[in-house]
């Protein structure tokens, strides 16, 4: 059953070829995070390709809530007028983020050293997940959280009065707990100290650096040692947001595996953090090139060409790769399925705390379309033949990534495969089901 109000049941069944120009919505992670720091600047950011799913739009009620204006000039154009460092105002009403994993985390990083209270909540989803791993580096600072047992949202925060900056070394590679962190420390004096053994997505450190903090990054032997240097004076600024790398993901996947497609991806961020899957697919034997590549609001873009590839072999991923595709290994599992040979996908723990247990829920799934799986704590194996028997009905658990990626399943599988709901593709991608359906995906909302 659907944990959802109004579930949308889904069918995607053998589509014909799939042509044309994909736009995919602006990056997830850059979105959160010019909302973020425009609210945590002096002066007015201009945000231009926004993504507007429901991810993004709490973050923007909540950076309302903490004394922002923030204020919608057309589709994805947007101005935040900040308040600037330590100028958080005290919400009124508890602070809901719906899905969204990034928005809490980086939220509560955001004021954990302004002396302030506010209560976080969000979704079944959101409310299962784990925040001890930001509260515990926040409480460095001097912030102080009470939260539900095993420290589950809702959750109140209590900012530090008089805060202390940080070294903290991350026990788990998250760009959301380094970036929670590093936003703590723009208000604390002197220099806090992030160190991440794993290189995870850089936005965070990009971005602060081009609203005007003084951020450095060294490669040591321990890892990435990033430094911001505290209670600098941000700026507003423009910012234009790339398209979505782990969007794309879905229909350059699916055009890698329906017969005959060929698509054009424009505008997608080539960030090297974020780039894991698109490495992966090219060792597997996929037709992709990257056209007209160029720089576009200090992130690498370029137009991903993307043709039918019959022959894609399974792989083995490294664990070293995992933290630059996190969010790509639902799509990967559905790729995997249909090449030939198995695909080994190391190093991937951390899918078992995302929007849903994302291994288990693959797995699943997969079984239930006769894919043969193996499965531990930290690996995911899929055996791909080549074919897919497909038709089953399959449980999105309020994942948008599952949903997304189980449609692209059916668009090759033998027989049609039905997502229970569709509806959480909203909070990343809600303009997925017209933008597939007008490269030709054969895609219906079914009724149960
Ligand atoms: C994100 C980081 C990743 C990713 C999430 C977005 C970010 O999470 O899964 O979708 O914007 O910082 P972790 O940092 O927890 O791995």
């Amino acid at each position: 059953m659907s944990a959802h109000a109004h579930p949308v049941p889904m069918t995607a069944r053998r589509s014909p070829p799939l042509r044309g120009v994909a736009e995919v919505p602006g990056d997830k992670s850059i979105s959160h995070r010019a909302l973020i720091l425009g609210a945590l600047s002096i002066g007015e950011t201009h945000i231009t390709g926004l993504l507007e799913g429901q991810d993004v739009l709490d973050t923007a009620t909540a950076m309302r809530a903490f004394g922002a204006t923030v204020t919608r000039h057309g589709p994805g154009e947007w101005s935040v007028r900040g308040v600037g460092v330590g100028g958080f105002a005290e919400p009124a009403q508890v602070i809901d983020c719906g899905n969204s994993g990034t928005g809490v985390r980086l939220i509560m990083g955001a004021m954990a050293t302004t002396p302030i209270t506010a209560t976080f909540t969000g979704d079944a989803s959101l409310n299962k997940r784990p925040m001890g791993r930001v509260t515990d580096p926040l409480a460095l600072f001097g912030a102080r959280a009470h939260g539900r047992q095993g420290g589950k949202l809702p959750m109140t925060l209590v900012g530090a009065a008089e805060a202390v900056p940080v070294r903290y070394r991350l026990p788990m590679p998250s760009a959301q707990v380094k970036s929670a962190v590093l936003l703590a420390g723009l208000n604390a004096p002197g220099q806090t100290v992030v160190i991440e053994p794993e290189a995870t997505r850089d936005h965070t450190e990009r971005m602060l650096r081009g609203f005007g903090a003084e951020v450095t990054v060294e490669d040591s032997p321990e890892g990435r040692i990033i430094t911001l240097t505290g209670q600098p004076e941000l700026t507003g600024q423009a910012v234009a947001v790339p398209r979505d790398p782990s969007s794309a993901a879905f229909p350059v996947c699916a055009a890698l595996l329906v017969p005959g497609s060929e698509i054009l991806v424009p505008g997608v961020s080539r960030n090297p953090t974020r780039d894991g899957l698109y490495v992966t697919l090219l060792e597997m034997g996929a037709d992709i090139t990257f056209e007209n590549p160029r720089e576009e609001g200090g992130e690498p873009v370029a137009d991903l060409r993307v043709r039918h590839s019959p022959a894609l072999k399974g792989v083995e991923t490294p664990p070293e790769r995992a933290a630059s595709m996190i969010d790509e290994f639902p799509i990967l599992s559905v790729v995997a399925a249909r090449a030939q040979g198995a695909t080994v996908m190391r190093g991937v723990k951390e899918l078992r705390v995302k929007e849903s247990d994302r291994i288990d829920a693959m797995a699943r799934g997969l079984e239930a379309c006769g894919v043969r799986i193996e499965e531990d704590t930290d690996t995911l194996i899929v055996h791909g033949t080549g074919a897919v028997p497909g038709g089953a009905t399959v449980e999105s658990r309020l994942d948008h990534r599952i949903a997304m990626a189980f449609l692209v399943l059916g668009m090759v599988a033998e027989t049609p495969v039905t997502v229970d709901d569709a509806s959480p593709i909203d909070t990343s991608f809600p303009l997925f089901e017209g933008l597939m359906t007008g490269l030709g995906a054969s895609l219906v909302r079914t009724n149960r």
